[in-house]
This record gives structure tokens, C-alpha cells and sequence, in this order.
């Protein structure tokens, strides 16, 4: 009997296997879709769910697919290995139209789905809200600082962390005078570059109380690593409030002596020194830039003729002019006059910083003569 080429019937075995493998590939995606994503942090806002729920779908699709490719591969290995003493070239095969429309096909419908629910998702996580509340977020090497605007006082609020409450929409407005960086907050699923010279932006809704890392995403030079913030997520109004506050009061209260007025105005990383020095006594960690720990003591040594205080003038308004051995220069160049400039830092900011920075001694004792030093900053204003 002839049996002409394929027309020979399709085995009812066949096709059990084929089903097996199918709901097989469908129920491994689908478990590597659910199991992956107990590694990530919490969802900790509305955009959260949606991005996850979009990964897990094009992890289903992906994982499905790569256990199907594996598979076939192993199939092909045991089932077509060549057996002992089989010298013989295999069945010479050309071109299958029916099979390259079908995997054609699929993989076309997946992109296209998937670029429908992705750009979806997009659409929603970024829309604007009428009741968003606007934070600034710069990104300086190596660290970041947030500006909230108290429209009742008309001042500026700067804090080195991150606040906002359960609910509350929130809009960063971002930027950086240095390299490149991004923001991440990995719990509430956002990402966004910053780009010197121009504003970006990012949108999310925290909908769960905690504090959570904040991460620099982009290479941005030796400290990146070390490129990381808080966002403290406020159960409610009230206690936000309570914290915004206590920062308005604060910067409209600030403390009489200069050298308290400095340390304050480190601390609330208005400047983004923390970023590349260590300084103990406000915890700071950076590496890129020399110690602060001590200054005082060694910034009358430093260079030959300037006193403490001239030399430590000059190592904010003029970074470059002396480099400590071993560092490179990489230090913003401050700005005394132009309120515009970036790194602008006015002179009487620069006095209290210096003022401070003069007491880092092991006596604790000044090291500066502030009246000379008070004679040094009157000149830039
Ligand atoms: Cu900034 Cu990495």
C-alpha cells in the first residue's frame, strides 16, 4: 500500500502529548509568575499593583515560552540523539509554510497585547491628579536633598528625607546641576532619570505607612553606591502635618548662634556635603571627599599664611584653588551672589557653615577668629 506524504493520520497519542505539554508550559509560566514575585519589597502604592500585575503577566509569557524552548531542546537531545554506530545523515527536510506563520503569529499577538496593557499602565501610573502635592527632589553627587514650598510663610522647606502620607498623591519634580542620576523607590515600583538642564518628572500614591529606601539607578561616579534616601510614608494627614510643622518652625526659627545655625543647616542637607564626606557628628559616610572629622584642627596647617577660617572660605567658594593629597577635584564650586547660579550659597549660610566646621576640633574648642572671618564674608555680599 502507498501512503502518500503527509496525509498520514495524526496519532490520538500525539495529540495527548501535545495537550500535556500545553497545560504544562501554561502552569509552569503561570508558577513562575506567582513565586518571583515574593522576592520583591512591599507594594507600597497604587502604581505598584498595576506595574506587578504587567510584570507577572510578561513573566507568565516569557517563562512559558523559555520552558517550551527548553523543553523541545531537551525532547531533541534525548529523543534524537545519534545512537551508537549511526553514521547516517538525518531525513533532509526543507521549509514547513504552516509552522512559520503559526510562530510568526503568536509571538505578534503577544507584542501587541502586551503593548496595549503596557501602554495602559503607563497611561494610569502617570497620569496627573488634581490634588497632588509637589515635592523637588535634586540629585547631586553623591546625594539627595527634597525642597517642600510653604506657601503661608513663602519659604522654601529643605529636609534630607522623603515625607508624604497614606493617600496623598505626590508629583516629583526632579533635577540635577552634576551628572546623570535616577530615582528609584523600589517599594513603590517608580523609576525616573534626572537630566542636567532639564526638569523631569515622576508620579506615585503611597497607600502603605513605613519608610522605605530610596536608590540612585544610574552610574553617577564613585559614590553612587552610596546614593540612597529614606521616604518616610506617614499613616495620615495629621501626622504629616505634624512633621511639616515642626520643619517650618524650625527654618523660621533658626538657632541664634551661628555655629548651631551651620550645624543645623548641614544637617537638614541643604547642601549636599553628606554625599562625599565623612563627618561623625552628623552621621555622614561619604568616601569621595576628604574627612570632615577634625577639620578644624588641620585647617590652619593646610596651606602656608591662610588661617582656619580663610582656608576654610576658600575650600567652599574655591574648591580647586587647594586639593587635599589623595582627592580629586570634584567638589561644586558654591556660589556667593547669584541666587540663581546652581550651588548657590549665600554668605551668610557660608559664614554659619564655617563657623561651624571651625569647631570641629579634638578640644572642641574654635579654631576660627570669627570676627576676621566675619570681615572675609562681608566682602562677597
Ligand atoms: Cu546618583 Cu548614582
Amino acid at each position: 500500500m502507498i501512503v502518500p506524504r503527509n496525509t498520514s493520520p495524526v496519532k490520538g497519542s500525539t495529540v495527548l502529548w501535545i495537550a500535556a505539554g500545553f497545560l504544562l508550559l501554561v502552569f509552569g509560566g503561570l508558577l513562575i509568575a506567582e513565586l518571583t514575585p515574593l522576592l520583591f519589597p512591599p507594594q507600597a502604592s497604587a502604581q505598584a499593583q498595576q506595574v506587578d500585575d504587567l510584570f507577572k503577566f510578561m513573566l507568565a509569557v516569557g517563562a512559558a515560552i523559555f520552558l517550551l524552548v527548553q523543553g523541545v531542546l531537551v525532547v531533541a537531545v534525548v529523543r534524537f540523539r545519534a545512537r551508537r554506530g549511526d553514521r547516517s545523515d538525518g531525513a533532509p527536510m526543507h521549509g514547513n509554510t504552516t509552522l512559520e506563520v503559526v510562530w510568526t503569529l503568536i509571538p505578534a499577538v503577544i507584542v501587541l497585547v502586551i503593548t496595549i496593557y503596557s501602554f495602559q499602565v503607563w497611561v494610569n501610573t502617570t497620569a496627573a491628579r488634581a490634588d497632588e502635592q509637589t515635592v523637588r527632589a535634586t540629585g547631586a553627587r553623591f546625594v539627595w536633598s527634597f525642597a517642600y514650598n510653604d506657601p503661608v510663610n513663602n519659604i522654601t522647606i529643605n529636609s534630607k528625607e522623603l515625607h508624604t502620607y497614606v493617600g496623598q498623591p505626590v508629583r516629583m519634580e526632579m533635577s540635577t546641576d552634576d551628572s546623570q542620576h535616577a530615582f528609584w523607590i523600589p517599594a513603590m515600583r517608580i523609576k525616573q532619570d534626572l537630566l542636567p538642564g532639564r526638569t523631569t518628572e515622576v508620579r506615585f500614591t503611597p497607600t502603605r505607612a513605613g519608610s522605605y529606601p530610596i536608590v540612585c539607578a544610574e552610574l553617577c561616579g564613585s559614590g553612587h553606591g552610596q546614593m540612597r534616601a529614606t521616604i518616610v510614608v506617614h499613616p495620615d494627614e495629621a501626622t504629616y502635618l505634624s512633621w511639616f510643622d515642626d520643619a517650618v518652625n524650625t527654618a523660621l526659627n533658626p538657632p541664634a548662634d551661628p555655629v548651631e545655625r551651620g550645624r543645623a543647616l548641614l544637617a537638614a542637607g541643604v547642601y549636599p556635603c553628606s554625599g562625599c564626606h565623612v563627618l561623625d557628628d552628623l552621621g555622614w559616610q561619604g568616601i569621595t571627599g576628604p574627612s570632615l572629622n577634625g577639620v578644624g584642627d588641620r585647617a590652619g596647617r593646610r596651606v602656608p599664611g591662610e588661617t582656619a577660617e580663610e582656608y576654610l572660605d576658600r575650600s567652599i567658594y574655591f574648591p580647586g584653588e587647594y586639593l587635599v593629597p589623595g582627592f580629586g577635584n570634584l567638589m561644586p564650586q558654591f556660589q556667593p551672589n547669584d541666587p540663581n547660579a546652581p550651588n548657590y550659597m549665600p554668605p551668610d549660610d557660608h559664614f554659619a557653615i564655617v563657623a561651624y566646621l571651625c569647631t570641629l576640633t579634638a578640644s572642641g574648642e574654635s579654631a576660627c577668629d570669627l570676627d576676621n572671618l566675619e570681615r572675609i564674608v562681608s566682602e562677597y555680599r
